[in-house]
């Protein structure tokens, strides 16, 4: 449910630089992503970005560490496209990570839209990303979904795309009033990890507050407050490979709505329902209302900065400042975890000082250094933009094997993925 496909954004000059590599070996394309080298966040973004074969070991960014929040979407910087990310978390909270960006700030929500993209026969969807990272905490997001018709999926993960650790509520939309929960240890496909479960009525009808809770020991999944499914870590033990196969790794929360029905794998159109239904003008639309994270251990202070106008600390800080005077000192510099401030008045915005970058927090491990994984062998091998087969390991049949071979879509149960790539050229 989450394999990487890949998108070639005909028209994106921000990529057009990209080119194939192994290793990239320029410094004015210094990151790595699946394959391909170029600047900037899509290519650098801690999580995208391959530090193996990026140019040197500073060339990807840094995680950007947790912040405890809650975001309202109440204001268009609370999530953005990818292209105009500077590398602020707390200035941009969510960065949508598809181009062309089919996702919107509209009315108090983030929007991820579908819509049809005539060439592909098929949805393009959009995927939004949180821009602080989170390794154990719990997330509590408020969605309707898009399950309006069969083929239509909608995610909410928190994922390590390098090594493909993963924790999923989806929804497809045959099946409008169940949530399944699944979760991944380095994109191994397990089927039994997959469970159903009944929201409560139509997901798609109604919000609903869905939560991860994440703890070294164990997930629970909770839907409206209450939990509906533990897993633990003792009981995903595999005794012949000696390891928990556990989802540990830092990773970043994600939303996601994509065309399973019509996505040409008979797996995953018989998983989600196919085939989707299209018009010319049909838009299908997940609504995420709010998310709060709550980080386990190290938590970076939330800013107070443009974003943080709907972005607060969530309610359980024990530090709810609302005084303006201590707010002056508002930096990233204290990551106790709990000093957040809860002060939206504040238009220090400007004064959050290492944030323009990568703002670490210098006890995170870059898990990308580990990859290698299948996902960026196998895009080396494309010979031409965005012909990609699916992202790796993903020959599985069930709701997995994408088997594209368009040059478009980019999507996966579970998570889309965008690799703008024009005029690549091959290894
Ligand atoms: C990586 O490359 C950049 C650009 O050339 C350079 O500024 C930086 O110092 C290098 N870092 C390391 C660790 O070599
Ligand atoms: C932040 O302060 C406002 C105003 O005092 C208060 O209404 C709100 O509950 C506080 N939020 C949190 C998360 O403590
Ligand atoms: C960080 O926040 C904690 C908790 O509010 C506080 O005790 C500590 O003094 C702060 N440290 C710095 C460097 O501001
Ligand atoms: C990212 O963080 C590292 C380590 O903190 C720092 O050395 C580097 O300069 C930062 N990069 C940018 C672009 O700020
Ligand atoms: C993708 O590559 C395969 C193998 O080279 C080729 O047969 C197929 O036509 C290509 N598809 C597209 C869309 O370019």
């Amino acid at each position: 449910m989450n394999k990487l496909l890949y998108l070639a954004a005909a028209t994106s000059a921000f990529v057009a630089a990209a080119l194939a590599a192994t290793k990239c070996t320029t410094a004015s394309a210094p990151c790595s992503r699946e394959g391909y080298c170029n600047s900037g966040p899509s290519f650098c973004m801690w999580g995208l970005c391959n530090v193996q074969n990026s140019y040197n070991s500073t060339s990807c960014w840094n995680a950007e560490g947790c912040s405890s929040q809650t975001v309202t979407f109440d204001s268009s910087a609370d999530a953005i496209a990818i292209n105009s990310y500077t590398g602020n978390p707390n200035t941009n909270p969510y960065v949508s990570i598809f181009e062309p960006n089919n996702a919107v700030v509209e009315n108090g929500n983030l929007v991820l839209q579908m819509t049809y993209d005539a060439s592909q026969k098929k949805g393009f969807g959009a995927t939004v990303d949180s821009s602080h990272t989170i390794q154990y905490g719990t997330v509590t997001a408020r969605i309707k979904t898009a399950s309006i018709a069969k083929g239509v999926v909608s995610a909410f993960i928190i994922r390590n795309d390098q090594l493909g650790d993963e924790i999923d509520f989806e929804w497809v939309g045959k099946e409008p009033t169940q949530v399944e929960t699944n979760f991944f240890y380095h994109d191994e496909l397990v089927y039994t990890n997959s469970v159903y479960y009944p929201v409560g009525g139509d997901s798609s009808a109604d919000y609903h507050d869905y939560t991860i809770v994440w703890d070294p020991d164990y997930v629970t999944w909770m839907i409206d407050n209450k939990a509906i499914r533990t897993l633990k870590r003792e009981d995903t033990y595999d005794s012949s490979a000696k390891v928990y196969k556990f989802p540990a790794a830092e990773g970043r929360i994600g939303f996601s709505i994509w065309d399973g029905g019509n996505s040409g794998a008979k797996g995953t159109e018989d998983w989600a329902g196919t085939p989707t239904p299209w018009t010319s003008n049909t838009v299908y639309k997940m609504y995420v209302d709010s998310v709060t994270v709550k980080c386990t251990g190290t938590d970076i202070a939330p800013s107070d900065s443009s974003a943080g106008a709907s972005s607060s600390a969530s309610t359980d800080n024990p530090d709810n400042d609302n005084s303006d005077s201590s707010d002056s000192n508002n930096d990233n510099s204290n990551a106790s975890g709990s000093s957040s401030d809860n002060d939206t008045s504040d238009t220090s915005a400007t004064s959050i000082g290492a944030s323009a970058d990568n703002t670490s927090t210098g006890s995170k491990t870059d898990t990308g250094a580990s990859s290698g994984s299948e996902t960026d062998t196998e895009t080396s091998t494309n010979t031409a933009a965005g012909n990609s087969s699916n992202g790796g390991s993903g020959s599985s049949s069930t709701g997995d094997s994408d088997g594209e071979s368009s040059s478009t879509a980019i999507s996966s149960p579970g998570k889309c993925h965008v690799v703008a790539v024009t005029q690549v050229v091959p290894v």
